[in-house]
């Protein structure tokens, strides 16, 4: 909330200490490299110079040594930081399985965001300290990029795919939250802030955020229950109710799992897959099935796409694996 000058963002992440940590092993590493060959140069340049008209130097004819000096050197840098980075990015990529899942969805020019019971926030994220906080990220438009520099988070959040991206905030107080990706004219004003409460704050946040405004019982759906209601609404539930010879398989304990398709290929159902095949049915056609099921594009939003992927994850019973 301040304007103060800083050099970096504050430290407010599980990842922001490690993500600092190397980022200034990088620089000090550029910096050490920049003033140790300038001065070489600089040096080389005075003690070597010529000193009268018909001066001419000896001739140089290489030194494997020099050569494998300079060589080996920069590969070793380059090499530990590769796996530095790389060991850093799969941690990154790799959300705890007791995470909190927010969804997010970006839209020309606003961030909405609905916590696990349902309460629905714009522009601003409360989240409790401590608790590992999985983000479920589509867009209704545009590329968008979810950036929390507090954290030392960004990932890019695309129309027509799910991204994911997570984090511990350690720290309480109130960080800038931006879009990080240019989306038209009012990009620069998309964003605000994620405000990190106490576990007890968050609590009570979340019973005023649900009497707040009108419309609460609504707002306070979870994902997963109005996900239920969509599924029943728009009539999924007719083929897909898990009925003997109904049209479409049961997707209870379907999220998940391997899943085959009808050319013999398996395919992993995961948010993805289950959104892909809403939209697109007849894209991937399950194994014992005819392809008649009619595309939901156009009649659902990314919000109601989610909460139906809500719903069935919510069904699926034991999760398998990854993620
Ligand atoms: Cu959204 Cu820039």
């Amino acid at each position: 909330m301040t304007n103060e000058f800083r050099l970096m963002p504050p430290v407010a992440s599980d990842f922001a200490a490690r993500v600092d940590v190397f980022y200034w092993f990088m620089v000090l590493m550029s910096v050490f490299w920049v003033v140790a060959i300038g001065a070489v140069v600089a040096y080389f340049a005075i003690r070597y110079r010529r000193r009268y008209r018909t001066q001419r130097p000896d001739e140089i004819h290489g030194s494997n040594r020099l050569e494998a000096a300079w060589t080996v050197v920069p590969f070793v840098l380059a090499m530990m930081m590769f796996f530095w980075a790389a060991h850093l990015f799969f941690d990154y990529a790799q959300a705890p399985a007791d995470a909190m899942e927010i969804l997010v969805t970006g839209k020309q020019w606003m961030w909405r965001l609905q916590h696990p019971d349902g309460t629905r926030e714009i522009n601003t994220l409360h989240i409790p300290v401590g608790q590992p906080v999985k983000l479920t990220m589509t867009s209704e438009d545009v590329i968008h990029s979810f950036y929390i520099p507090a954290f030392r988070v960004k990932a890019d959040v695309l129309p027509g795919r799910y991204t994911r991206t997570w984090f511990t905030p350690t720290k309480t107080g109130s960080f800038h939250l931006f879009c990080a990706e240019y989306c038209g004219t009012e990009h620069s004003r998309m964003g605000g802030f994620v405000h990190v409460l106490t576990p007890r704050e968050y609590d009570e946040w979340l019973q005023t955020a649900s009497t707040a405004g009108g419309g609460a019982a609504v707002a306070r759906l979870s994902p997963a229950d109005a996900g239920e209601r969509l599924f029943t609404r728009l009539g999924c539930v007719t083929c897909h109710g898990g009925a003997a010879g109904a049209l479409g398989p049961s997707l209870v304990g379907l999220f998940g799992r391997e899943r085959e398709l009808a050319d013999g290929t398996m395919i992993l159902a995961d948010e993805d897959y289950i959104r892909q095949s809403i939209l697109y049915p007849q894209r991937h056609i399950a194994k014992g099935y005819q392809p008649v099921m009619p595309s939901f594009e156009g009649q659902v939003n990314e919000t109601q796409l989610m909460q139906l992927v809500a719903y069935i994850k919510s069904i699926g019973s034991q999760k398998i694996g990854m993620d």
